[in-house]
């Protein structure tokens, strides 16, 4: 496993030629990423799909806070057969910092496939109620330092005319609840965000995946009740492969919750209003 190593090579550096070559890549379906840029690489999500990749020989630069457990991120992947292994610690509400991470991952990986946001916290809902301090340090883990990840990935995978951009997302944007209605907001503004990235970017050949999945049993989720609803990391991580290999725009996971939030959707306000969700 490496610690990144220092840029060497800017986007706009990139000969024109490899961008027009890449054009000719097929875009019905996506092969395997092999090269991975995973940004919340401790995520419990995101450590299950990255399980998936490592057998198959993919590189990965990984990208979290917290350096103890990224190390053992790392080393686990190495050990299941990652080809190489780059790690970078960092908070990612700081997103001034962002634009030299993100060109140090290009730097070390060469050419990125397929990036990863799956970074986020649920966040406290009663204290965000009381002091809006609470609620925008949920929007800037949850919205804004994504939004400014993914815009810059966008505009990189645009420029090299493949890629996908995979951000985690929550059925919890489908609609509004007392209970988590602070986090809620910051992944329905997601959602909107990347359906206007997918409409700007899909035709220069870049997917843009929004995945919602609903309760799955995560580190996360651990001060809730486990009941039938609840999925694992691993089905979660194999519904997300298996949409970037068919190029889908959203993904419910599982498949049910689609159905779920459609009839939640359909719910009259005068009705929604007064349950207590
Ligand atoms: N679990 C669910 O039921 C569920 C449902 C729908 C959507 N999601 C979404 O799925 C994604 C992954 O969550 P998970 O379920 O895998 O939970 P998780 O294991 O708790 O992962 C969340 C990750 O986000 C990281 N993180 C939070 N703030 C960060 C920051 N400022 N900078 C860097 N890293 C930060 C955490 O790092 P630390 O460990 O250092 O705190 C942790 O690794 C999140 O976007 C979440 O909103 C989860």
């Amino acid at each position: 496993m490496r610690r990144r190593r220092s840029q060497t090579e800017s986007l706009e550096e990139r000969p024109n030629e490899a961008r027009a070559a890449r054009t000719d890549r097929p875009r019905s379906k996506q092969t395997m990423p092999k090269t991975v840029l995973v940004l919340g690489a401790t995520s419990a999500i995101a450590q299950a799909w990255m399980r998936l990749l490592a057998p198959q020989g993919a590189s990965f630069f990984l990208v979290a806070r917290n350096a103890t457990h990224l190390d053992s991120v790392g080393k686990d992947l190495a050990t299941r057969g990652a080809a190489a292994v780059y790690v970078e610690t960092i908070d990612l509400d700081e997103t001034t910092a962002h634009a030299g991470l993100l060109e140090r991952a290009v730097d070390a990986l060469g050419d990125v496939d397929c990036a990863l946001i799956a970074h986020g916290v649920l966040g406290d809902q009663a204290a965000g109620e009381r002091d809006f301090a609470v609620a925008a340090a949920s929007l800037q883990t949850n919205f804004l330092s994504t939004v400014s990840l993914a815009t810059w990935l966008a505009n990189y995978f645009a420029a090299q005319y493949h890629g996908s951009l995979v951000v985690i997302s929550s059925v919890a944007g489908d609609r509004g609840r007392k209970s988590n209605y602070i986090y809620g907001s910051a992944k329905a503004g997601l959602n909107a965000f990347l359906d206007g990235v997918r409409n700007r970017v899909d035709r220069e050949g870049v997917q843009v995946l929004t995945v919602r999945p609903g309760f799955v049993a995560t580190p996360m989720t651990a001060h809730l009740s486990r009941g039938p609803l609840f999925a694992t990391p691993d089905a979660v991580a194999r519904d997300i492969l298996h949409a970037i290999e068919h190029r889908r725009d959203v993904l419910y996971t599982p498949w049910f919750w689609r159905w779920i939030m459609a009839m939640v959707r359909m719910i009259p306000e005068w009705k929604f209003k007064k349950m207590d969700l």
